[in-house]
């Protein structure tokens, strides 16, 4: 372990804000230097885009040495499926992420379910399609629900649960036709549907050796009751109760373990975050719905404040390959997040709300996500606002302190789920 590290971060959401926060508390950070960050960051801390360029290998590399970085963390997956791991490497720096290689998990659907088939790992049954003709007749021989999914990145917006054959057929027409994915729409992914409950794990490697974060569960959808469209999340809380003990080997055994070997297998062992998708039957069995590159945001946001290590110390050690497989030592608490989002989210969020944020209290923390400075005024940015989280030794406490706190709060044209954690408790 080198005796202070010089952290660059990349990304500008919530959970950005929560690993900074938790990386600022390291005894064995030197400096952390952020791209790009938002409104709730110290000011100290941000790069602005005359000083880092992120898109292009030269520039990046020569940021990187003349800074003395030591670690780069990249919170978002599109710079780790457009190869940023592999600069770092190239350039000699460890980076906390996949190359472009692994992060094919994230980015292409039909890359995931050939990397579990080769890992035997428990997932949905699939067919692989390229044109609208033989997906929809192969569709129509398939009793229902199907999943279809776009093949490439879509921003969450990718995946239709489809219950009735014409819901099947708009969204091959979405992906084929109207081409609303562009070319992450080349292939479809169909799949067989899942039943159960969803949770998400989060898994710190460094290729060989792995550590799980407690798993947490997610509310993707916009509106309480689980109603409207889906979102990239509304709220989360850990740990989720449904990943017991049991199922948790089980995890580990049948999913973890063989992913991270056929990884190695090929060559391209996965160092980094992998963010085990996954839905718990009701007897109890562990399916992969997806595998992500990342750290899932907003779980990540409650998830790191259950854990009672040294974050930096653990993404320097995935990084430069010293991780050891074991236990992370977390608090005998429940912790959950509550999203602020701008009306009009997923679909057409309103920009440009301005915010006056009240200073939380006692165990409460907000962590940012879009919000950015105007002269002296916080203003939105994009759908999910803010993440107000809590941590307690009960869940009903800790959904009472981030409740309480949004009654102090007087934002305009904003909404949140008012039921998160309720299945749990
Ligand atoms: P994905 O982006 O693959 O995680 O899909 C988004 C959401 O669609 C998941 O969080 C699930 O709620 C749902 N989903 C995806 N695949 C399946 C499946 N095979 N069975 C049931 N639900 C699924
Ligand atoms: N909250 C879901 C995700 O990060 O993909």
């Amino acid at each position: 372990m080198k005796p202070k590290i010089k952290v660059l971060l990349i990304g500008g959401g919530g959970r950005e804000h929560a690993i900074a926060t938790s990386i600022l508390e390291s005894t064995n950070l030197d400096e952390l230097k952020v791209f790009p960050g938002n409104a709730g960051f110290p000011e100290g801390i941000l790069l602005n885009k005359d000083q880092i360029n992120i898109f292009d290998e030269m520039q990046f590399s020569a940021f990187l040495k003349s800074n003395h970085i030591d670690l780069v963390v990249v919170g978002p997956e599109d710079p780790l499926v457009f190869g940023m791991a592999d600069w770092c490497e190239r350039a000699g720096v460890p980076c906390f992420g996949p190359s472009a290689y692994c992060a094919q998990i994230e980015g292409s659907k039909h890359f995931a379910k050939e990397m579990m088939q080769k890992a035997n790992v428990p997932t949905a049954t699939y067919a692989v399609f390229k044109d609208y003709d033989s997906a929809w007749s192969y569709c129509q021989k398939q009793s229902l629900p199907l999943v279809v999914k776009a093949d490439g990145l879509a921003a969450g917006k990718g995946v239709t649960v489809a219950f009735q054959l014409t819901e099947v057929k708009q969204a091959l027409e979405d992906i084929f036709i109207t081409q609303k994915f562009g070319s992450s729409g080349e292939k479809v992914v169909i799949e067989s549907f899942l039943e159960g409950e969803e949770a998400s794990l989060f898994v710190l490697t460094d290729g060989e050796h792995y550590a799980c974060l407690p798993a947490a569960q997610d509310h993707k959808r916009a509106f309480d009751g689980d109603l409207g469209p889906n979102t990239g999340g509304m709220g989360a809380y850990a740990p989720a109760p449904i990943v017991t003990a049991e199922i948790q080997k089980q995890i580990e055994t049948n999913i973890i373990e063989p992913i991270l070997g056929a990884f190695q297998k090929e060559g391209h062992p996965y160092k980094g975050l992998l963010y085990v998708g996954l839905m718990i039957s009701p007897k109890g069995e562990a399916n992969v719905v997806e595998f992500n590159c990342r750290f899932g945001d907003p779980e990540t946001q409650c998830v790191l404040r259950l854990l009672n290590e040294d974050l930096l110390t653990l993404l320097y050690q995935s990084a430069t390959k010293n991780l050891e497989t074991r236990e992370l030592r977390t608090k005998e608490a429940t912790s959950a997040v509550v999203v602020l989002a701008a009306e009009g989210y997923p679909e057409a969020p309103k920009k440009g709300i301005p915010l006056e944020i009240p200073e939380p209290s006692g165990d409460v923390k907000v962590f940012h996500a879009g919000t950015k400075k105007q002269d002296t005024q916080i203003v939105s940015t994009g759908g999910r606002i803010l993440g107000i989280t809590s941590i307690s030794k009960n869940l009903q406490d800790t959904m009472n302190q981030c409740y309480d706190y949004l009654a102090r709060t007087d934002f305009k044209n904003t909404f949140y789920r008012k039921d998160i954690g309720r299945r749990a408790l």
